[in-house]
């Protein structure tokens, strides 16, 4: 248990999709001092190889725990956590929570007993998606689809851009060409990025279709593991920090600043 209540929560993603998991975690802890970091430098993970992103993924963690001295560290991304949660717990010393596809809670919603998953090239070849399959999925149909371009076109979104209707569009006729997709009354966002896309998925894939994502589990479960710990007050705003250079960052001041992020800093 952190003794220093200063000590920060640390929320990691390649870009800003962990933003929708420091939303809900918002909600359940508005007073803990929040890191967060966005790998942009490495963004996006999706496109990579498994020996990229646990290299990278550990790599950068690592340094930042020493740096930050974090109370607990999420890896606040489903391509990330379904391939290095496990190095990243070997290398911490403080409790790690990773984000993996919310295929158990969509297998408790579905009444038709299809299920879509859309997530980065990366997490649908992913044996711990076949894994949670197995164990939470039992007699459903599980219909995966890769949605390359959707973790940019968030990214853009963040940063008032117009979303590419095609991308969302190409998602949407990729997964309903497959056998028995018109069965699908469930979604399962497992990307962080694409919960900021709801209203895009939404309008194609009908308001019939249910979204479930992982993002207030991920906060409840941080929320348990820091139960009793006290938290001092912020000297000053949450932090925001990115890889590669500062531009990148450019155009999410609207975004940071109305979730009580101070300018973005330079790892
Ligand atoms: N937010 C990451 C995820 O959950 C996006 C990965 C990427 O950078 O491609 O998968």
């Amino acid at each position: 248990m952190s003794d220093n209540p200063s000590s920060p929560i640390l929320l990691f993603d390649s870009g800003v999709g962990g933003l929708t998991v420091y939303d809900a975690l918002r909600k359940v802890l508005p007073e803990a001092p929040v890191i967060y970091a966005a790998d942009l430098a490495g963004l996006p993970y999706g496109t990579k190889t498994e020996a990229q992103i646990a290299a990278r993924v550990a790599g950068l963690l690592g340094r930042m725990a020493e740096r930050w001295q974090p109370r607990l560290a999420c890896i606040a991304c489903n391509t990330a956590s379904t391939i290095a949660l496990g190095m990243v717990r070997d290398v911490l010393e403080i409790p790690v929570v990773g984000t993996v596809p919310a295929i158990k809670p969509a297998a408790a919603l579905t009444q038709s007993g299809t299920i879509g998953l859309v997530g980065t090239e990366a997490t649908i070849r992913q044996a711990y998606v076949d894994d949670l399959e197995t164990q939470f999925a039992q007699g459903k149909r599980l219909l995966r689809v890769a949605a390359p371009g959707l973790v940019q076109a968030a990214e853009a979104k963040l940063r008032g851009r117009a979303v590419d209707p095609a991308l969302i569009a190409g998602v949407h006729d990729r997964l309903t060409a497959m056998a028995g997709a018109d069965r699908i009354d469930t979604l399962v966002l497992a990307c962080t990025h694409f919960p900021l896309l709801a209203d895009e998925l939404a309008a194609v894939f009908g308001e019939d279709v249910q979204h479930v994502d992982g993002a207030a589990g991920i906060a409840r479960r941080i929320a348990h593991l820091l139960e009793g710990q006290s938290f001092a007050p912020s000297p000053g705003p949450n932090r925001f920090v990115v890889t590669g250079p500062l531009a990148g960052a450019a155009g999410l001041e609207g975004a940071l600043a109305s979730r009580g992020f101070g300018d973005a800093e330079a790892f």
